[in-house]
This record gives C-alpha cells, sequence and structure tokens, in this order.
C-alpha cells in the first residue's frame, strides 16, 4: 500500500510542517515506501479517501493536526496513522490542560494562571513574581510566546498571545536550562541541552538559518540523572495518553529540580528539528527514524 504524508495545514505552524513533511516524504521515497504527501490546507479529502492508501505518516503541527481533529477523522476512514490517538493529540495540544493533569498526578510543572482581558496584572505578577512566560494554550513553535520582565510588559504580551484565538497562560519563568527529551515507541531517547543566546528558544532560535542555537547531544549531565529525568518524561507522556512518539520539553533549574514545560505530540521533523538529532545520537539514521516510525501503525 501507500503511504499518505499529511503535511501543511492551516495552523501557524504551517511553513514548519511543510518542511517536516518534505523531509519526510523523501525519506520515504529514497527507502523505495511508496507515499505521497497530501497538504491539508486544501480540499484533501477526497485524495485521502484514495483506497491504496493504507497508512498515513502525519507530518502536521499545531491545530487541526496535532489536536486530535485529523486522528478523529482518520479513525473513520480505518486509516492507520503515525503517534497518538485522539485524546492524547488533543490534551496534548492544550498546554493548559495538560498541566492541570501533570500537577493533579504530582508531576513537576511551573506554577501558571490563566490570563484573560479583564486579569488585575499586578496580582498576577505578585504570585507568580517574574520574570514570567506568557504563553497562547494551543499553540507550537513558541508561536506567541513572550518572556515578560516587568509588570508594563504584561499586557502587552497578553495581546500578542491572544492574537491567535487560545486561551493564554501565564507560567513562572524558571531560570535555569532548557532539555527537550523525545520518545520512539515506548523508549526515551538521549536528551538533549539547548543553548541560545536569545532570551529563550523561541521561533528564530529554532528555525532561522543564522541562529546560534547550539544543541548538546549527549547533553553533559550525569547518566543516572538521565535516566531519572527520561522516566519523568515516560510518565508525563503516559499521563496525557500519549502514544507512538513524541518530545517533552523541560527546564532544569539550579538545584537540578527538571519541571515539565510542555508535550509536542507530533514533533518537528526539519533538518534543524530535534528527534532526528537525538535519533542520531541513539544510532537511527532520519531515514530509519521514518520508518521506525511508521512501523508503529502496525498491529
Ligand atoms: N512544534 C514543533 C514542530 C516541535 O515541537 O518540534
Ligand atoms: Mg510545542
Amino acid at each position: 500500500g501507500k503511504v499518505a504524508v499529511l503535511m501543511g495545514g492551516n495552523s501557524a505552524e504551517r511553513d514548519v510542517s511543510l518542511r517536516s513533511g518534505q523531509a519526510v516524504l523523501a525519506a520515504l521515497l529514497r527507502q523505495g515506501v511508496e507515499a505521497v504527501g497530501i497538504d491539508t490546507a486544501h480540499a484533501f479529502l477526497p485524495q485521502l479517501m484514495d483506497t491504496r492508501f493504507d497508512r498515513a505518516f502525519i507530518a502536521l503541527h499545531g491545530r487541526g493536526g496535532e489536536d486530535g481533529t485529523i486522528q478523529g477523522l482518520l479513525e473513520h476512514l480505518n486509516l492507520p496513522y503515525t503517534g497518538s490517538g485522539v485524546l492524547g493529540s488533543a490534551l496534548g495540544m492544550d498546554k493548559l490542560r495538560c498541566k492541570w493533569l501533570w500537577r493533579s498526578v504530582g508531576l513537576p510543572t511551573p506554577d501558571f494562571m490563566v490570563l484573560n482581558e479583564n486579569s488585575d496584572w499586578t496580582s498576577v505578577v505578585s504570585q507568580l513574581g517574574l520574570p514570567l512566560m506568557v504563553k497562547p494554550v494551543l499553540e507550537g513553535s513558541s508561536v506567541g510566546i513572550s518572556k515578560v520582565n516587568t509588570l508594563e510588559e504584561l499586557q502587552p504580551a497578553y495581546q500578542r498571545a491572544a492574537q491567535y484565538q487560545s486561551p493564554v497562560i501565564a507560567e513562572c519563568f524558571i531560570t535555569g536550562t532548557e532539555y527537550t527529551a523525545g520518545i520512539l515507541g515506548t523508549d526515551p531517547l538521549p536528551l538533549i541541552r539547548l543553548e541560545t543566546p536569545r532570551t529563550f528558544y523561541d521561533y528564530e532560535a529554532k528555525y532561522s538559518e543564522n541562529t546560534q542555537t547550539h544543541y548538546h547531544c549527549p547533553c553533559g549531565i550525569a547518566p543516572e540523572l538521565e535516566k531519572q529525568w527520561q522516566q519523568l518524561v515516560l510518565q508525563a507522556f503516559d499521563t496525557v495518553g500519549a502514544s507512538g512518539w513524541g518530545r517533552i520539553d523541560l527546564i532544569c533549574d539550579a538545584q537540578q529540580q527538571p519541571w515539565l514545560l510542555e508535550i509536542n505530540t507530533s514533533p518537528g521533523m526539519t533538518n534543524r528539528s530535534l528527534i532526528p538529532m537525538a535519533a542520531r545520537e541513539a544510532g537511527l539514521s532520519f531515514d530509519e527514524l521514518v520508518l521506525r516510525i511508521l512501523s508503529d501503525t502496525l498491529p
């Protein structure tokens, strides 16, 4: 059968997704797998209902692709697909509900509050302290996120985040080091430590050609500690009902305490993306990684 590689879509991460999708498609074709790219921004249902497809590789990011909606459609079409199902995708897309859930089972995630246009900015700052991060709940790739250093910056940061038709949260800024942890099947991948001269690992630091971002993999922490963090990440992955593959971003404070930031149930597969980097460290080439993700769709 043929593989439908779903990419593009209408989310704010459309460009990233096209890069992920083209990379995945090229890897499949290179390995002799029959595959076709489908951009879900256009009328794609007739194309997807081609009975020669027997699986879908979801290379979509953000709403409409990573949030359970396309997953529900594929369930109805009886077409196996990569990654998390409806529930894990929907919860993973929603940073607020994800944090509620993690906190409720005792997993560490930075303190946060829901904002709205009537929020009392002074009391937000007195409760969470400064600096803090302001985030649209339903976006990825740091789209719409600001770091807020002063009370005056808070409302404009809220406005920026609110442009994305999404609830908005403020989250304590943890001073420390950012890491990311990939999961493949039920196995953790080696952690990557991120180092950027920018104020945080934002869209520019993630994707720009001339970014000064440094990626460290192996990440340099003691192997025992890395194993502990990987267990934490697997538990966080399972808590939201995620499966197949994914990536959890975390930040580690000066006391070596890891804090879970968010989960990505359809992680980037661009030439700058993190899962391919971690997989390479684990001995898997990009091509092997793509086949491995796809193989999890089979019973
Ligand atoms: N949201 C982007 C695609 C990522 O996590 O890699
Ligand atoms: Mg994300």
